[in-house]
């Protein structure tokens, strides 16, 4: 997966999060191409309980049938501030996108964090099944132990997901792009 965030100075944003779903996707490469195809039909629940690539437990609405599109998790994000775009994001990582994003989100609007830390901020991770908190292992020890002795069951992983995005300072006039530093890449622009 894929997230590409991108504006001009024309106020052209475009927000676009694209995959092949798993490592390498239906393991199909068009003859003569070099194009993988994706093994999308995974987004769909193949029988209700039992779990898909990601561990997301699905019923009959994300059932697989005629003209239905899967539940996805993709979530490619413009803010608008006054009907004008501020702030784009979107990520990679299956059901963690949801996660990252609104993460990245409250950390840079609602507790004002400058984007690169509010990118950079330890990741936390939860999808209902398997009932365990997925964390990075560098979150804070005092939130650690609150969240066990709450009774959560914490799953410590070092990186968790991709996320991209590009911000606009209208009081400067300045875009701000920022690369995930969980991978090696960086922004392109002016
Ligand atoms: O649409 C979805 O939710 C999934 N197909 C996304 C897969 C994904 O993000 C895999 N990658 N990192």
């Amino acid at each position: 997966t894929t997230h590409v965030a991108t504006a001009d100075a024309e106020g052209n944003w475009v927000a676009m999060t694209q995959t092949i779903n798993t490592n390498y996707g239906s393991l199909i490469v068009v003859p003569g191409t070099g194009l993988i195809l994706n093994n999308e039909m995974d987004d769909f629940a193949i029988a209700p309980g039992t779990p898909n690539a990601f561990g997301l437990i699905g019923a009959e609405a994300n059932a697989v049938g005629p003209r239905k599109r899967p539940l996805s998790s993709m979530s490619p994000t413009i803010v608008l501030e006054n009907g004008q775009p501020i702030l784009t994001l979107g990520a990679a990582g299956g059901p963690t996108i949801i996660t990252q994003v609104v993460q990245a989100l409250v950390r840079r609007l609602d507790l004002n964090m400058p984007l690169d830390q509010a990118l950079a901020q330890p990741r936390i991770h939860h999808q209902w099944s398997p009932d365990a908190v997925r964390i990075e292992s560098r979150l804070d020890d005092n939130l650690q132990k609150s969240l066990t002795d709450r009774g959560h069951k914490l799953t410590p992983i070092a990186n968790m997901g991709v996320t991209q995005a590009i911000l606009f300072d209208r009081t400067s006039g300045q875009f701000l792009g920022l690369a995930d530093p969980r991978i090696p890449g960086q922004a392109a622009g002016p």
